[in-house]
């Protein structure tokens, strides 16, 4: 079919012309952020899955709809490269249009000093006053050094000001799992800061799943302050949802075959199911897509899908740690045993500790319980044994 009009362009964070199955979880942040606004408690939602799963996209979804209401929004994307405060500071700023709707008030006038002390600690711009004069405004230095003490002050003393404007705040961090320890615990202390003044400030977390240890890890019994929302593949009707609707509003149907096709091929997982979704469109001859076009498509989307999603985790990787990849996937998709992986390695859990951490710092594999390995990636392991002969290992 035609190229031009495919309603599926797959990406990292690219919104998927449907978004389907996750309508539970949009509802839950916008209450979230709702409650927020109006000074009620509400805990941070923090959505965690596998890679591809649509952790971006739903956050996505929150900025989309803080800026239609015309709240505050700042959205971040942690890294392994750090610069989280520097780019916190950075959307602080842009968010802080809510203040000056009006004129700036005395509040305001003091956040916004509040935000430039704390942007020239972490090295961010300097001239966030945007020409403001904040002679003689009195707050509080937020360029201690110390994390937790900066952050609080500088969100707390932005809270005041969106409160007094009956606005909220929306603060989206997406791949949690690349804060730095000492980011995370002076994240959780100023949210605690936050829900004891009842400032409107609403955080959505997204992040790799055992995001719930990481941050028991960072501040013990931290996790009862968060509401954890675990997301994964669709079911067959949402795969229905995902594939059809977009196709029938572009004037083409899809047969039933063709969607349960894809639903088993892709498992469900939505970055691979876009993948299919937009190969099968391509290769359809007639206006309705059937199941010989979702084979036809198959060998186009895996190859491409091994090009774009798996070679690029794969590249990242020493030959040492492709190994233990690979001894993890000879056991199959899903958790396995550490010591499982370290005996297919040929050695001991102990042995083969900091290589797996390492791993683990790379964002290829987690721990889903104690004493479990598993791959971040769906589908990673057969892409593994597809691909890695032991002889060329
Ligand atoms: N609920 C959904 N329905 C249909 N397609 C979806 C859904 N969620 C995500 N997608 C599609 O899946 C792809 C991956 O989404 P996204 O980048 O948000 O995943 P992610 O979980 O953030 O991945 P990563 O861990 O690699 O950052 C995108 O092309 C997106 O359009
Ligand atoms: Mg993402």
């Amino acid at each position: 079919m035609d190229r031009i009009a495919n309603p599926f362009a797959p990406g990292v964070g690219v919104p998927p012309p449907e978004l389907a199955g996750r309508a539970a979880i949009v509802e839950d942040g916008i209450v979230s952020i709702e409650r927020n606004k109006r000074g009620l408690h509400a805990k941070p939602l923090v959505v965690s899955g596998l890679r591809g799963v649509g952790k971006t996209v739903l956050l996505h979804t929150f900025r989309v709809y803080c800026e239609d209401q015309h709240y505050g929004a700042a959205f971040i994307e942690a890294t392994e490269q750090g610069g989280f405060l520097r780019s916190l500071a950075q959307e602080l700023r842009s968010s802080l249009a809510v203040l000056r709707r009006a004129s700036l008030s005395d509040l305001g006038r003091r956040a916004l000093a509040t935000l430039k002390s704390f942007s020239l600690g972490v090295g961010g711009e300097p001239n966030i006053d945007d020409g403001v004069n904040l002679d003689e405004i009195d707050y509080q230095d937020a360029n201690t050094g110390d994390t937790a003490i900066d952050l609080q002050r500088v969100l707390v003393a932005i809270g005041e000001a969106v409160g007094e404007r009956g606005s909220v705040l929306c603060i989206g961090i997406d791949d949690v799992q690349d804060l730095s320890k000492d980011e995370l615990r002076g994240l959780i202390s100023t949210l605690q800061a936050i829900a004891a003044r009842k400032l409107p400030i609403a955080i959505v977390g997204a992040g790799l799943p055992n995001l719930q240890n990481s941050i028991a890890d960072a501040k013990p019994y931290a996790e009862r302050q968060f509401h954890f929302v675990d997301i994964g593949s669709l079911s067959v009707d949402d795969v229905r949802r995902a594939v059809e609707t977009p196709i029938v509003r572009s004037g083409a149907s899809i047969s039933d075959d063709a969607i349960a096709k894809i639903a088993a091929v892709t498992q469900g997982y939505p970055y691979f199911v876009q993948e299919w979704a937009r190969d099968t469109w391509n290769v359809a001859r007639g206006n309705t897509i059937i199941e010989e076009d979702v084979d036809a498509a198959t060998p186009v989307a895996l190859q491409r899908l091994d090009r774009d999603f798996f070679q690029a985790r794969l590249s990242r990787l020493t030959q040492r740690e492709i190994d233990y990849a690979f001894a993890l996937a000879t056991l199959g998709a899903g958790p396995q045993g550490t010591e499982d992986v370290a005996s297919k390695f040929g050695t001991t859990s102990a042995a083969c500790a900091s290589l797996r951490e390492r791993l683990i710092q790379k964002g290829e594999i987690f721990s889903p319980k104690t004493g479990a390995t598993q791959f971040t990636a769906p589908l990673f392991d057969d892409y593994l044994l597809r691909t890695q002969q032991p002889a060329q290992r």
